[in-house]
């Protein structure tokens, strides 16, 4: 059987250039011509390898990147980018891309690119969509003991379940250890993410579609609720999800009914339905930019993650957990936090949750030479906002910190509405403007 590429690239002529040069290596080729039209294309014949542009109108290389590292984890990607981009290729590879190669493109090398990331591919064991390895879910606070709970009850029951939560408190690791601790472990674990894929693919995506449905479906394909059946579909970014196609996801979600676009028959799925977002569905319902029907289906069973900034406990576990973890993974010895480190992460307020706390300290054990973590190692912005010197009391740190809580609190309730916040407060506009100087508060944080 000859291996088959898929290639992506707007520039006509580069993209007969390298179907020939392929084509004459043995493979079966085909090329789009966009990003949306290669996604379509990727999803239909299913290539050993891609090969795609960075910069295009519909859908650029990273959207088609996106796309790879939710549904074929297994095919290698390669960026294809003009000298003075390699910046933006690097990027790509961090995410996932398998290697990039610079226009003009050199024949032999293209050749031996491809063959190398098929070859590679092959030795690989096991990777597939899914949950990818244990999920580890780290922290003793009685909050997450209670998600823990919530997580064992839920497996079990046929409700869905809506997560809720600022961007990197776990939503995602908490669907996935749903998943792992109900009876629908051994199936698929499917997720799509609502905010990331074109709107035009969306419905395709989560429906499929029948040949012919529109301009490049060009075989029946199945969507993710079908291939999640008997598994966990989980809906990511749910708020991003057009108003035009909620319907149909109600339809999906109350009566387990899917019906592929072009399509008239419905088909019954046994899925357990897993929603996030990190944006305020409440407020969406009532502006109408989210329907209130879907909205009460999913949020059968609410679960909220508060942000890391309110789990005290957690962050010292999550810091100690990281730290270990990195040091394995880059072949260090056990590293040690040095007097205060530990301080200074505290009294930051963690605007990215528990993904900025483990990309800070990844690049921490990165950097740090000796066999301790110093404070000059943090980032700066964890350092000028620690306002407190050391040899106050502690009366004193726990007496602003708390200050400084309270007011990015009031601030965020009120949508960083100063004068808002400053009444919830009790105090005036400029004393509140004040205090915000003080402790170094900006909505960019
Ligand atoms: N309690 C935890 N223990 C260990 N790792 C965690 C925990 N919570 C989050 N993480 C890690 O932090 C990162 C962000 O988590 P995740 O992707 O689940 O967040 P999210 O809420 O889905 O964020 P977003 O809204 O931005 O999509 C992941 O690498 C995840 O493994
Ligand atoms: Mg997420």
């Amino acid at each position: 059987m000859k291996s088959r590429v898929l290639i992506i690239e707007d520039e006509e002529r580069m993209r007969h250039l390298l179907t020939l040069v392929l084509s004459e290596e043995g493979y079966e080729v085909q090329a789009a011509e966009d990003g949306v039209k290669g996604m379509l294309l990727w999803r239909d014949m299913e290539p050993h390898a891609v090969l795609t542009d960075l910069k295009m109108a519909r859908a650029d290389g990273m959207e088609v990147l996106d796309f790879r590292n939710r549904r074929y984890q297994n095919v290698p990607l390669i960026i294809l980018t003009a000298f003075g981009t390699i910046q933006s290729a690097v990027t790509a590879m961090k995410q996932g891309a398998y290697d990039y190669l610079t226009k003009p493109i050199d024949n032999m090398e293209v050749v031996r690119v491809v063959a190398r990331a098929i070859a590679d591919t092959r030795k690989e064991v096991g990777v597939s969509r899914g949950v990818q390895g244990e999920a580890k879910m780290v922290g003793s606070s009685q909050v997450m003991h209670k998600l823990y709970e919530d997580i064992k009850l839920i497996g079990s029951t046929k409700m869905s379940v809506l997560i809720t939560g600022e961007s990197g408190t776990g939503k995602e690791l908490i669907a996935q250890s749903i998943h792992a601790h109900s009876p629908r472990a051994a199936k698929p674990f499917i997720r799509v993410n609502c905010a990331a894929i074109p709107h035009d693919l969306l419905e395709s995506e989560l429906f499929g579609h029948v040949r012919g449905a529109f301009t490049g479906a060009v075989g029946n394909r199945e969507g993710a609720f079908v291939e999640a059946d008997k598994g966990t579909i989980f809906l990511d970014e749910i708020g991003d999800l057009p108003l035009d196609l909620q319907p149909k996801i109600l339809h999906a979600v109350e009566d387990k009914l899917v019906s592929p676009v072009g399509s008239s028959k419905s088909r019954l799925v046994d899925v357990k339905i897993i929603a996030a977002t990190n944006r305020n569905l409440d407020q969406m319902v009532h502006n109408r930019q989210f329907r209130s029907d879907l909205y009460h289906r999913l949020n059968m069973y609410p679960l909220r993650v508060p942000p890391l900034r309110q789990r005290g406990a957690d962050l010292d576990e999550l810091v100690d957990y990281f730290v270990a973890l990195f040091c394995r993974e880059q072949n260090k010895p056990p590293l040690v936090l040095a007097d205060g480190v530990l301080q200074l992460l505290q009294s930051y307020h963690w605007p990215g949750n528990v993904r900025e706390l483990k990309n800070v300290l990844e690049r921490v054990v990165l950097v740090c030479r000796h066999g301790e973590i110093t404070e000059d190692l943090l980032p700066e912005k964890i350092r000028s906002e620690y306002i407190v010197p050391q040899s106050r009391s502690n009366d004193y740190l726990d007496l602003s910190s708390q200050e400084r809580n309270l007011i990015l609190a009031a601030l965020e309730q009120s949508g960083w509405n100063q004068s808002k916040a400053a009444r919830k407060l009790g105090i005036t506009r400029n004393t509140l403007r004040y205090r915000m100087k003080k402790y170094a508060i900006n909505r960019t944080m």
